[in-house]
């Protein structure tokens, strides 16, 4: 397949380039800037973008690229910093500007190729505090804005090409066309990258793997990524794939039927494993909740190395790890750790099962994934659930975990979703829950005092979970939850709702 391979110089925008690239039906992948000119060529692309970064060109230990990466003769389109370096490299002048950071006018100076069928004024999102002073020989103007000469620059006969600002980002206009003539106008990249090519793709990959004979496990939660990656599996192979669902006992209410309900309607049989009572007995008398997760995640472990040595042999762990865990870093430190977390994921088949692995997402983005979900026939109620943690309710549930405080969190937190779900907001929602703790306060009933549990609504919107904010929830809205609360959960007298952002909360309690 035809792609455009981006080189990650740090900026919180790299995948969001891919991402775009890919919305024009051309497959991108994210590498590290530090790949060498070799490797690059050696994955065949039809173009190459320099991302952008925090970095200066001009300062020591900035991050440059292979310098033979220039001359390997495949287009080459720099964004804000990724423009710079090119500047800088190929023998212009790159200094501390004026900074420019927001919405800008850009007009448009040469209207060939890379602007080709874009009106000749725009907006478009600039976020920079350096910028060219002078070209280097052979390049030409295509656009500038008020203060940048130079917010677009290409020379044809090298065929490479800078922007100062960012099209990636929604407030650029036609930053997603402007993207697309790269890749297709000038790179010549074919538009093959859709989601039922994926579909016909993983299966056959899935299918060259496995050999005859050979047995595919995997766990499924009901959530999207390994839902769709045991239906990929099971279209490959067929009831060679063995599904498990561990229900311990820490479930929304009646998510154990509407799961197998799913899986049931999609022609899939998972082993259903009710292990609520192992996973609540251990749990008893837990407070802390670290040590909370930590025994969830050690009593899933033995639950399904139990169920292995019953179902098995297996010779293959089929996991829904996506492509935003397992691409190398860029530069930033922050990056960098995230990928130490999340390649500690990743790393994923646990070494006690000793077992072949197949992620057959790897490639994808979340987004990508609920497409691939619709194609397979995933109902939209489950493509659209909110994400749910893998401890569950535990993390929902301060102090012990109890019987009485998994009915009222279970309770509550569908009361929160119906009444989220009339209102229209559910889909416009990150989260949404509830979350009981040992608290209580005095109520009325009749004529009688009762000494009740707090419960508090958490709803979050966010685009990524790594920061969120409290949702501003009409007043309306807020009181029928509280009423409906009250009045259909026992035990409960009062309602309130957490109105901390994140950072400086979470957004599960624990
Ligand atoms: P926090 O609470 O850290 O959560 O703001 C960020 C996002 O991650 C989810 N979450 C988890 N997901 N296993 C998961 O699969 C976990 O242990 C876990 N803990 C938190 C949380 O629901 C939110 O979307």
């Amino acid at each position: 397949m035809d792609k455009i391979v981006v080189l990650d110089f740090g900026s919180q925008y790299a995948h969001l380039i891919c991402r775009r690239i890919r919305e024009q039906g051309v497959y991108a992948e994210l590498v590290s800037y530090k790949i060498d000119a070799d490797t690059l060529a050696g994955m065949s692309p039809k173009g190459i973008i320099f991302s952008g970064g925090p970095a200066s060109v001009y300062e020591d230990g900035a991050p440059l690229c292979d310098r033979r990466i220039l001359t390997l003769g495949i287009p080459i389109l720099g964004i804000c910093y990724g423009h710079q370096i090119l500047v800088h490299m190929l023998g212009g002048v790159v200094k501390r500007a004026k900074r420019e950071y927001g919405s800008a006018e850009l007009i448009v100076d040469d209207g060939k190729d890379l602007f080709m069928g874009i009106k000749q004024r725009m907006r478009c999102w600039m976020s920079h505090g350096d910028a060219a002073e002078s070209l280097p020989e052979g390049f030409s103007i295509l656009a500038h804005t008020e203060s940048s000469f130079a917010a677009a620059v290409a020379d044809r006969a090298r065929k490479v090409y800078g922007l100062q600002f960012h099209p990636e980002v929604a407030h650029t206009e036609h930053g997603s066309d402007i993207l697309r003539n790269f890749a297709v106008r000038i790179c010549n990249a074919r538009q093959e990258w859709s989601m039922s090519n994926f579909i016909d793709n993983a299966v056959n990959d899935i299918r060259s793997k496995v050999k005859e004979g050979e047995r595919v496990l995997a766990a499924v939660s009901g959530g999207i990524d390994s839902t769709v990656t045991a239906l990929l599996v099971h279209r490959a192979v067929g009831d060679r794939l063995t599904c498990i669902f561990i229900n311990h006992g820490l479930l929304r209410e009646g998510e154990e039927d509407e799961v197998l309900d799913m899986f049931n309607t999609l022609g899939i049989k998972p082993i259903y494993i009710d292990a609520s009572s192992r996973f609540l007995t251990r749990l008893k008398d837990v407070e802390d909740p670290e040590v909370k997760r930590l025994i969830i995640g050690e009593e899933f472990a033995r639950v399904f190395d139990d169920a292995v040595k019953e179902h098995g042999p297996f010779h293959w762990l089929a996991q829904g790890t996506l492509y935003p865990d397992v691409i190398e870093s860029g530069v930033s430190i922050s990056r960098e750790a995230a990928t130490i977390k999340s390649h500690h994921n990743v790393a994923g088949l646990p070494k006690w099962l000793n077992l072949k692995v197949l992620e057959p997402l790897r490639q994808l983005y979340k987004d990508e994934v609920r497409q691939v979900a619709r194609l397979l026939g995933v109902p939209e109620h489950m493509v659209k659930r909110h994400p749910f943690p893998g401890p569950g309710l535990a993390v929902r549930i301060i102090g012990k975990v109890t019987e009485e405080k998994l009915r009222i969190c279970k309770r509550a937190s569908r009361i929160v979703e119906e009444e989220l779900a009339r209102a229209g907001l559910y889909d416009k929602v990150w989260q949404a829950f509830a979350i009981v703790g040992d608290d209580r306060a005095v109520g009325v009933l009749g004529d009688g005092r009762v000494y009740g549990h707090i419960v508090s609504i958490r709803v979050v919107e966010s685009v990524d979970a790594m920061t969120a904010d409290w949702a501003k929830l009409p007043y309306e809205l807020l009181a029928r939850i509280s009423n409906r609360i009250t009045n259909e959960v026992e035990g409960v007298t009062w309602v309130t709702y957490a109105i901390s952002s994140k950072p400086p909360a979470t957004i599960e309690p624990q």
